[in-house]
This record gives structure tokens, C-alpha cells and sequence, in this order.
């Protein structure tokens, strides 16, 4: 009697066990339920991008209709294992608008390209959500004022492209938080100040576009940039002597400082540690001094322009020897003696004057 007691006690026991953890899911999955993020938050977060765009030239958007997912929206591609948006890629569609701040609730969203539209206004914070993103485009827009600072949010952002817009002001060092970026492209904005010395945290940078701003400097941090190809900082307000580290990165490609106020000269060994250099354009500044005597050591050289500088000596002429070159430019220049005909015959454009 003691025992069958017991058992029931025991039974008892289970079920209001059973119960209360079957109300616990219940519970938690209500929970869930009631902030769930699915596909119809992707749509609803599309729809209100949609009314803020006020002008649909192409009639692009009649597309984004709910009769269908909006999987097979225009400039909508989903991830195969999730089903929710991946990619948001509106570039060249003519539209005016501005970015709401539900954009941000696409939390799967990898790429995101606004490139060549009329999007105005300011990028909403709400944007810094989305973590996975990897890629962010929003070049040739309207967009104003300051970088926003969230744009360190993104762990594995690998491309950042804001060129053509008017951002002003400096850039805020927390873009130098992107440990996994490698090209960054500001091109074309009224951005000033000096290149934080931070870029020289972001290691994995294979390019870097900066032309056509009012940057005054470059730091010498930008020497621990071992992976970087490119750097673009032409038509900027740079002034002084470029840092020595920039002619001793041997991973360098192309080197771009046109139309800034530079000064000094250029190392006799720039080549020994720049084997892999193709196109140099250093022209309208105030460089002086000779051309490097050992300038053949650069092997792989296509395109070299020192034009209206201060250059001055004789031209090498072993200079005859970089047999990849397309193009040398060294004309407004001090340099004396007249310029022996090249060897190479693959030179086809030559301007000295
Ligand atoms: C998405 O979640 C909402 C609740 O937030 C739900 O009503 C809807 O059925 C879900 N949609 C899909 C496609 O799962
Ligand atoms: C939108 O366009 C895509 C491809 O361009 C097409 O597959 C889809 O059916 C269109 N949807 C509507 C509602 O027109
Ligand atoms: C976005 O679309 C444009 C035009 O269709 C295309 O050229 C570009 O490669 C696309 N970008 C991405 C990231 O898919
Ligand atoms: C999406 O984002 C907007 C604005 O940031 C917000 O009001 C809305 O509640 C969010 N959630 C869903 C599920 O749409
Ligand atoms: C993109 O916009 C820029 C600036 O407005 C323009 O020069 C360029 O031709 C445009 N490209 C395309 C493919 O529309
Ligand atoms: C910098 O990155 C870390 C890790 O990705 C992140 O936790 C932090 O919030 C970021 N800082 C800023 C200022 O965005
Ligand atoms: C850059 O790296 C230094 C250490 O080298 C670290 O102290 C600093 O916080 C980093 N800056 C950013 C913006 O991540
Ligand atoms: C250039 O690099 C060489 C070897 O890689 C090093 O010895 C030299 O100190 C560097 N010079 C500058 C100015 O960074
Ligand atoms: C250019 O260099 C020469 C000497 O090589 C010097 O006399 C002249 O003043 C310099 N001109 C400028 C504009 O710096
Ligand atoms: C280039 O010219 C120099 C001097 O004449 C010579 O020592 C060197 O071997 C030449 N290099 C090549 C790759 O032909
Ligand atoms: C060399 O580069 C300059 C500007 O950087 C450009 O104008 C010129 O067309 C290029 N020449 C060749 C042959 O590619």
C-alpha cells in the first residue's frame, strides 16, 4: 500500500514534470514566435526600402510584387541553406530614395550594392546589424555628411566602397577596426585630414583608393600593409615628403600620388625593394633630385610618369632594358642632355620635353 503510494506520488510527480516542460516550450517557442525573424521580415524590410524610393525611372520595382517571394524579386538573391536575402543589388537602376532604417533587419545579408543611383540623405545606424555583411557598395550616390563611425561593426567586411558622394570630414579610425578588409575605395568625396596612421592595423588590404579628396598626409603605419598592391592618392592635398616605407612595400603594384604637393626625392635602390612596381605616376608635384640609377631593376615596370616635376640629371639609359614598358612620361621637367632613342621597342608612347 506504502509502495503503490509512492508510485503514484511518483507518477504524479512525472506528469506535472512533463507538464511544466512542456509548457516551458510552449512558452519559449512563443517567445520566439512572437520576435521571429524570417523571410516575411526580409520582405517587409524590402518593401519599406521600396517606399522610400520616390524615383523608379525603369519601372524596376513593379517586380517586387508579394504575389511572389521575394526570392525572385530584381537585385534580390537568397542564400541556398536559409532561405532569407543574401544579396541586395539595386547598382545602376536609375532609382532616387533614401535608405530606411529597416534595411537593418536583414540579418542575413551578405552583399549589399547600391553603386550608381541617387540615393540621398544619411545611412541609417541601424545598418551596423548586419554582421555577416562582406560587402558594402554605395558608390556614385548622393550621400552626406560624415562617415558613420558603426562602419567598424562589420567582422567580416572585405570589400568597402563609398566613392562618388560628398562625405566629408575625417575618416573615423573604427573603419580601422575591419581586421578582414581588403580593398577600401573613398574616392571621389570631400574627405580631409590625414590618413589616420590606424590603416596600418588593416594587414589584409590589398587595395586602397583615396583619390580625389583633400587628404594631407600619409603615415608611416601604411609601411605595415604587407599585402598591399594598390594605393591610389592622386588629386589630394598632400604635402611634404612621401614616408620611405611607401618605396620600400615590395608587395606594391601601383603607386598613384598625381597632383598633390609632395616633395623630395625618390631612394636610388626604390627598385630593389619594389620588384613586382608596373605603373608609377607621381607627376604634378614638386619631387627633385635624379632618377634612380638602378630604375632597370624595376623589371615589371608598364607605365611611369614623373611629368611636371623637379626632377633633374640625365635619363639612364639603361632604362632601355624595361623591356614591359608601354608608356614613360617625364616631360616639364629639369632634365638635361637629350634623350637617347629607347631600345625597347615595346615603348609606345614616349613624351619628354
Ligand atoms: C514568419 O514569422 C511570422 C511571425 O513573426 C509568422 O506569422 C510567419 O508565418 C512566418 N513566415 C514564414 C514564411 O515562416
Ligand atoms: C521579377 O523578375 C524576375 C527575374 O527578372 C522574374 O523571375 C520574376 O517572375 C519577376 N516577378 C514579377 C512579380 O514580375
Ligand atoms: C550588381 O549588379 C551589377 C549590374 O547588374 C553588376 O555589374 C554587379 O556585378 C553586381 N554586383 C554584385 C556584388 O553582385
Ligand atoms: C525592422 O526594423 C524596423 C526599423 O528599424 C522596426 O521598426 C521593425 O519592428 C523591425 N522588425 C520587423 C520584424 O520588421
Ligand atoms: C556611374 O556614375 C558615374 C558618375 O555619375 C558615371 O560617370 C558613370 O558613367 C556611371 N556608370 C554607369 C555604368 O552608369
Ligand atoms: C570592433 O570589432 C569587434 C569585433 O569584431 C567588435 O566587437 C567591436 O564592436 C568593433 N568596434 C567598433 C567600434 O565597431
Ligand atoms: C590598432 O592596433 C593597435 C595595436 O597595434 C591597437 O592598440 C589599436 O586599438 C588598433 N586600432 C583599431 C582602431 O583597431
Ligand atoms: C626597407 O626594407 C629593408 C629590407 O626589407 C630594410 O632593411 C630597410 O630598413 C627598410 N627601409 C625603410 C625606410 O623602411
Ligand atoms: C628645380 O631644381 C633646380 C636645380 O636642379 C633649382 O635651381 C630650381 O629652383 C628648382 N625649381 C623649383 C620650382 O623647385
Ligand atoms: C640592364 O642594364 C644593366 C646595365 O647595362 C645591366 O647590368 C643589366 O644586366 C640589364 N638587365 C637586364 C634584365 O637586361
Ligand atoms: C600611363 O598612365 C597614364 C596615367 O597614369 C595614362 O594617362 C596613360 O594612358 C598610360 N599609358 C599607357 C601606355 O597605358
Amino acid at each position: 500500500m506504502e509502495e503503490r503510494s509512492h508510485f503514484l506520488l511518483s507518477i504524479t510527480f512525472l506528469l506535472v514534470l512533463q507538464y511544466t516542460s512542456l509548457y516551458m516550450a510552449k512558452l519559449t517557442q512563443g517567445t520566439v514566435g512572437a520576435a521571429q525573424i524570417n523571410i516575411t521580415t526580409d520582405q517587409s524590410a524590402l518593401l519599406a526600402l521600396k517606399s522610400h524610393i520616390t524615383s523608379d525611372p525603369h519601372n524596376i520595382l513593379v517586380n517586387w510584387s508579394t504575389t511572389t517571394s521575394v526570392c525572385n524579386w530584381v537585385g534580390i538573391t537568397c542564400g541556398a541553406r536559409h532561405l532569407r536575402v543574401a544579396s541586395l543589388n539595386l547598382s545602376y537602376m536609375g532609382f532616387t530614395g533614401t535608405i530606411p532604417p529597416h534595411l537593418g533587419n536583414l540579418s542575413f545579408l551578405v552583399a549589399l550594392s547600391f553603386n550608381n543611383n541617387s540615393f540621398h540623405g544619411t545611412l541609417p545606424y541601424e545598418l551596423s546589424y548586419l554582421h555577416r555583411l562582406k560587402l558594402v557598395s554605395f558608390g556614385y550616390n548622393n550621400f552626406v555628411g560624415s562617415i558613420p563611425s558603426w562602419f567598424g561593426a562589420f567582422p567580416k567586411l572585405q570589400g568597402f566602397y563609398l566613392y562618388g558622394n560628398q562625405f566629408s570630414g575625417s575618416i573615423p579610425t573604427t573603419i580601422f577596426n575591419l581586421s578582414t578588409l581588403r580593398v577600401i575605395v573613398l574616392s571621389g568625396n570631400q574627405l580631409s585630414g590625414g590618413i589616420p596612421r590606424e590603416i596600418g592595423n588593416l594587414t589584409m588590404l590589398n587595395e586602397i583608393y583615396l583619390d580625389h579628396n583633400n587628404f594631407n598626409e600619409i603615415p608611416q603605419e601604411i609601411g605595415f600593409l604587407h599585402q598591399l598592391e594598390k594605393l591610389y592618392i592622386e588629386f589630394n592635398a598632400l604635402k611634404g615628403h612621401v614616408p620611405m616605407v611607401v618605396f620600400n612595400m615590395s608587395s606594391l603594384t601601383t603607386l598613384t600620388l598625381y597632383g598633390n604637393s609632395l616633395s623630395g626625392g625618390l631612394p636610388d635602390n626604390i627598385c630593389q625593394h619594389h620588384p613586382s612596381l608596373e605603373k608609377v605616376n607621381l607627376g604634378d608635384n614638386q619631387f627633385a633630385g635624379p632618377l634612380p640609377s638602378k630604375l632597370w631593376q624595376c623589371t615589371k615596370l608598364l607605365n611611369l610618369s614623373l611629368v611636371e616635376n623637379n626632377f633633374s640629371g640625365s635619363i639612364p639609359k639603361t632604362i632601355g632594358n624595361l623591356t614591359m614598358l608601354k608608356g614613360i612620361y617625364l616631360d616639364s621637367n629639369n632634365f638635361n642632355g637629350i634623350f637617347v632613342a629607347l631600345p625597347c621597342l615595346d615603348v609606345i608612347q614616349l613624351y619628354i620635353i
